[in-house]
């Protein structure tokens, strides 16, 4: 009866965020930093690997989210390069729940016509992950609806070092002696390239900082740090970062409005 009655009260919890929501001013592109999953198992005295497959179903809930509010771009933190000096229990927990993942959730990504893409070094991940990858990336490259860009052995510094030699091997490859680099050129050559930078970047667990995340996309996100842990970022929870980033005044080095006013 308890639970009943909290699942309802949940529920109404979220219909009543969505319902604040201003549908004409969502973000494009919700990058998140899927942070804290230790520390939610280690809470309950749980291992750590507990915490991520807890992960899991807040993942699946931010997809399912996003898609049906008609978010065009959702990018998630799965495993950055740095995470390799974890011990190798653990990485190989996470690559196999990786390999679960994809698996058991495909035919729902593809079903909802979201275009899944991974973004990081994939060649230096273990073949069978690759696999998966390839066959999750290839089969859902024709659909139109979101695109979900994962992130796995990712880092932000490697991929401006990749986009440089790519620009690189371009120069060299057609002789262009007296080519320059600009912004665009740059941002096309990353791992990213084709996706809007992100409007809204989140992270959960309370760490203000970025952890080598895109670090060029980033420059005007609005950030949104939260002390949930990731097992815990319910949908109400996602709706009250939207909420938060629909309050916020996005100037770009400019003036506010009413400045605007003030000035003239
Ligand atoms: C985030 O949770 C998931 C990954 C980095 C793979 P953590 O594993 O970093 O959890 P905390 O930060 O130790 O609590
Ligand atoms: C960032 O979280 C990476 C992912 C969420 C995949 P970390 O837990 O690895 O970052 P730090 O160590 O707190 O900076
Ligand atoms: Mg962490």
């Amino acid at each position: 009866m308890k639970v009943h009655e909290s699942l309802k009260s949940s529920d109404l919890e979220e219909e009543r965020l969505l319902l604040e929501l201003d549908a004409d001013r969502l973000p494009q592109h919700i990058a998140v930093i899927m942070d804290g999953n230790g520390r939610w198992a280690q809470r309950r005295h749980l291992p750590r690997v507990v915490g991520h497959r807890a992960g899991v179903q807040s993942a699946r809930t931010a997809i399912e989210t996003c898609a049906s509010l008609g978010i065009s771009n959702l990018t998630l933190y799965a495993f950055s390069m740095e995470n390799w000096c974890r011990p190798k229990a653990e990485i190989d927990f996470l690559m196999r729940l990786l390999r679960g993942y994809l698996r058991k959730e495909l035919p729902t990504i593809h079903r909802n016509n979201i275009r899944m893409l991974v973004i990081g070094r994939t060649d230096q991940l273990p073949d069978e992950v690759r696999a998966d990858i390839d066959r999750a990336t290839e089969q859902t490259a024709g659909n139109t609806g979101m695109n979900l860009a994962v992130a796995l052995n990712y880092g932000g510094r490697a991929e401006l070092v990749d986009a440089f030699n790519r620009i690189l091997d371009r120069v060299r490859n057609n002789g262009l002696a007296n080519a320059r680099v600009d912004e665009e050129m740059i941002s096309r050559n990353l791992y990213t390239a084709g996706l809007p930078d992100p409007d809204l970047l989140i992270r959960t667990s309370g760490e203000m900082r970025v952890s080598n995340f895109l670090l060029w996309q980033i420059a005007y996100a609005e950030i949104y740090v939260t002390e949930t842990l990731w097992p815990d970022f319910s949908r109400a929870k996602l709706y009250e970062a939207l909420l938060d980033f629909q309050k916020r005044e996005r100037r770009y080095g400019g003036l506010a409005q009413e400045r605007h006013r003030v000035m003239a």
